[in-house]
């Protein structure tokens, strides 16, 4: 990439692609900002009856939806091929059977447009979806303000990034176990709660007491590391014991007292380190930043102005990996038509 183009940010309409996991999804984006279509085909009823992804069965999903999802995405944002300026995909990190359908339709779409291809990090795409905003919203919100403190929290991520200007990255602290999503996701079993765990806890934690059950919480003094794995075993323990004394388990006190240990490391470590950081703005991103109670938590103080993307931009979505694209390309990247997928991929 060119540093000397720092600051530099053409017109340009991209188009992302994202299959890293469980959903193939493809967005147009304008100018790195303005999201003219998003679809997303999730394959959650194929892999539920799993209760997870399955690598292989996700892949082929992915091969029998990929070009009707592109088609529709040009379709809803009224363009055609010859109107694109770059293809961004994501690189990784992700399932390698999944992110090579990915990769393989872009170079397709690359190849015979002589359009440029830029791969991008999925972490990084999460961050990125703090500056989309829906076209038919009219005039953009406030756009995120450099030295920023980022709080990625997904099924397979939990880190606290300091970023100091566009994709400069220093990664203070990350998971040292299981990442925020997957708790949920393992609690909601432990719980004998539907997959995906994320909306099946919120769900029950709705009607629970957050307060029945004082779960511990890890706070790792003197490190920007998290750990979820003590929290999932207490509350596993917690259902052994009741089962053992043949007793009913409260799942939605469970859920809600769960949520509530994992909303309050979160949040009580992303304000400390903002703090210590001095940064101007917080911005959460990944699966987790839909959940409500953390949502509810991080919007209802004010020392900070806080972005959390539009539900529909938390989960996977391909508008994040046309954001995180276009300033890339703005940038300069141009990637070879040999590029690699990157299934293990860290974001600094
Ligand atoms: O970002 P994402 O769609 O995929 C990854 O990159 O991992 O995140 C999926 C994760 C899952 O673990 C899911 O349970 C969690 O996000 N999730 C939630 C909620 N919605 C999704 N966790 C808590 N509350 C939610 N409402
Ligand atoms: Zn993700």
């Amino acid at each position: 990439m060119n540093p000397e183009k720092k600051g530099v940010f053409p017109p340009a309409r991209v188009l992302g692609i994202e299959t890293s996991c469980d959903e193939t999804a493809a967005a147009v984006l304008e100018n790195g900002r303005c999201l003219l279509s998003s679809v997303v085909a999730s394959q959650m009823d194929v892999h539920a009856r799993y209760g997870g992804v399955f690598p292989e069965v996700a892949s082929r999903q992915h091969i029998r939806t990929i070009y009707s999802v592109i088609e529709q995405a040009l379709l809803q944002a009224h363009i055609s091929l010859s109107d694109l300026d770059a293809v961004a995909v994501t690189r990784g990190p992700g399932l390698a059977g999944s992110l090579v359908v990915g990769m393989n339709a872009a170079k397709g779409l690359v190849l015979g447009r002589g359009l440029p291809l830029v791969g991008v990090n999925h972490i990084e795409g999460h961050i990125y979806s703090a500056w989309v905003y829906p076209a038919e919203a009219g005039s953009p919100p406030p756009e995120p303000v450099f030295p920023l403190l980022a709080l990625l929290v997904s099924g397979g991520h939990t880190e606290l990034i300091l970023i100091r200007e566009h994709l400069q990255y220093e990664r203070l602290g990350a998971t040292l176990d299981d990442a925020a999503g997957e708790a949920f996701d393992k609690v909601a079993r432990i719980l004998g709660l539907p997959y995906p765990g994320g909306p099946s806890i919120q769900k029950a934690a709705s009607e629970g007491n957050p307060r029945a059950f004082n779960f511990p919480r890890a706070r790792l003094e003197g490190s920007w590391d998290f750990s979820f794995s003590g929290l999932k075993t207490a509350v596993l323990r917690t259902v052994r014991a009741l089962q053992d004394e043949h007793q009913a388990v409260p799942v939605a006190d469970l859920a809600a007292s769960f949520q509530a240990a994992v909303v309050d490391v979160l949040y009580q470590k992303t304000m400390k380190a903002a703090d210590q950081y001095r940064v101007k703005e917080i911005l959460i991103g990944g699966g987790v930043s839909a959940n409500r109670a953390l949502r509810e938590t991080f919007l209802g103080q004010e020392s900070y102005r806080v972005h959390i993307p539009p539900l529909s931009l938390c989960t996977d979505n391909a508008a994040m990996i046309a954001a995180a694209g276009y300033y890339r390309y703005a940038l300069g990247q141009r990637d070879p038509l040999d590029l690699d997928v990157l299934p293990t991929w860290p974001l600094s």
